[in-house]
Parts: C-alpha cells; sequence; structure tokens
C-alpha cells in the first residue's frame, strides 16, 4: 500500500489533480479516495453526489456512545465506517473526512477513527489523499504516515512560497516522504512553467511536468460534472499520463 498526499495553496488545483490521479492509478490498481479538505469538494470532481462523512459518524458516536449494548464501540465504529462512509464506485472506495468536532471531547472516538482507517487503508494498493489548504494536516499529523506528497502550485508567487513552506516543514517535523513531487498547474505559455521547474530542481523535489491553464477545466466545474470527463480528451489523457508517470515509487509498487 501506497499513500499520496495531495497539496498545496488553496486554489491552485489539488482537488482536480486528486481526480485525475484517482482515474489514473485506478485503471489497474485498488484505489482509496481520501477527501481530507472540510470543505469537501472531491466527491463531486470525481462523479460521486450521495456520500456519508467521517465527521457525521463521529458526531453519531458521540450520541450514542452510552447506549451501544453489548457490541463493543469499535465494532459498532467499523461496521458504521464499511458500511456507510465507504462510498463505493465502479473503480475505486471514496472516504470523506467531512467537518472537524465540534465542542466536547473527542479523543476517545478519534483514536479509534486512527486505527479503523489504519486497517482500512491496508485492503488498499494506492490511497490518494485531497488534503485542505495550508500545512495544518501536517502539523496535526492527519497525513503523518503518507509516502508521497505531490504538491501543486500555480504560477503565482503565493503559490511557489506555499510550496516552499510546505518543503520546509516537511524538513522541520521530520516527516520522511520518500519522495516530494511538484507539479504546476495551471501553467500559460510564455515561460512560466520554466521558473517552476527550476524551483523544484532548486529545491531538490521532482518536477513532474506542467498543466496548462484550461478552459475545458473550468467549464466542467461550471457545470458539476466530474473532472474525470476531461480524460475523453485523448491529447489531454495523454499528457496526464505523462505527467503521473513520473511518479516512480508508485507505479512501481
Ligand atoms: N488547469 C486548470 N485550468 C483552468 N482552471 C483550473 C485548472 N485547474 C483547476 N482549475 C480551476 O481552479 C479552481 C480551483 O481548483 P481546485 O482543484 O478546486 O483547487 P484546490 O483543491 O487546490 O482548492 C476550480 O474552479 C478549478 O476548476
Ligand atoms: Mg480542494
Amino acid at each position: 500500500m501506497a499513500v499520496i498526499a495531495v497539496t498545496g495553496k488553496g486554489g491552485t488545483g489539488k482537488t482536480v489533480i486528486s481526480a485525475l490521479l484517482i482515474d489514473h492509478f485506478s485503471t489497474d490498481r485498488k484505489v482509496l479516495a481520501v477527501d481530507a479538505d472540510p470543505d469537501s469538494n472531491l466527491p463531486e470532481a470525481v462523479g460521486i453526489k450521495d456520500y456519508s462523512t467521517l465527521g457525521e459518524i463521529r458526531e453519531l458516536f458521540q450520541q450514542n456512545r452510552d447506549s451501544m449494548g453489548t457490541i463493543s464501540k469499535e465494532q459498532w465504529l467499523e461496521g458504521k465506517i464499511y458500511g456507510e462512509a465507504v462510498n463505493e464506485s465502479k473503480h475505486f472506495d471514496l472516504i470523506v473526512m467531512g467537518k472537524p468536532e465540534g465542542e466536547g471531547c473527542y479523543c476517545f472516538v478519534n483514536n479509534l477513527l486512527r486505527s479503523v482507517l489504519r486497517k482500512l487503508m491496508k485492503n488498499y494498493d494506492v490511497v490518494v489523499v485531497d488534503c485542505e489548504a495550508g500545512l495544518e494536516q501536517f502539523s496535526r499529523k492527519t497525513v503523518e504516515n503518507a509516502d508521497y506528497i505531490l504538491i501543486v502550485t500555480d504560477t503565482s508567487k503565493k503559490g511557489l512560497a506555499t510550496a516552499k513552506r510546505i518543503i520546509d516543514s516537511t524538513e522541520e517535523l521530520k516527516l520522511n516522504f520518500k519522495n516530494i513531487y511538484l507539479v504546476g498547474n495551471k501553467v500559460n505559455s510564455n515561460g512560466e512553467g520554466n521558473a517552476i521547474k527550476q524551483f523544484a530542481e532548486k529545491e531538490g523535489i521532482i518536477f513532474l511536468g506542467n498543466i496548462p491553464y484550461s478552459e475545458k477545466i473550468l467549464e466542467l466545474d461550471f457545470r458539476g460534472e466530474p473532472i474525470t470527463k476531461l480524460l475523453e480528451d485523448t491529447e489531454l489523457n495523454n499528457h496526464f499520463r505523462e505527467i503521473f508517470k513520473g511518479i516512480g515509487g508508485i507505479n512501481d509498487h
């Protein structure tokens, strides 16, 4: 099992790229997609409309924890997660983390959740995590056990500054990722892409390629259609396959 976490500044295209990655790996691998952004939009991007979130199950647990009878609390949670939160699609499964917990003490349920998730993840070849913007998830250790991270940046100074902060914090927090990858997104053909490539070289991380600014992506988003529809365009499809080929670690798994 290999875990790849997709991260970067908000709005750079993490969800779009997560959706494309899920599609890429699920052609021949068992894939678990995890939406770890409280402002979930990965389900729509991969074409799943009805889903339950782990946040909802956590709240239900808190309400019922004293009336579960003979069944153990872990069994209850496991049953709920497997039965309701693992949203099965034709080619992959999806888990949506949902909103963070409210007031009160959630340590107990959170610890149980972590252990159920750890077990669950072992059933898959590849786990793709669409992270929330910023670095909180690194400090909160939500993605502590990712094997790889893929940083998405656009050509803005802010996008690259966030990428730099992520790289620095992986060192500070001693998160030993096997590889750190960089993808440039919404790149125009006026040399901006080169700056992204040079940034990766300077930082010693792996540059996978640039994705052009595409009206088609915006159009799908506007119509609420899954991003994976993009792949019906053979030229774009080949371009993405070429980019994702660079994720050596997972492709060779
Ligand atoms: N290559 C691209 N060309 C044009 N628009 C894009 C591209 N990639 C993403 N977008 C648009 O940018 C917005 C943010 O993308 P999204 O994947 O939701 O970012 P994030 O998950 O990082 O916040 C969306 O409206 C999306 O349609
Ligand atoms: Mg997103």
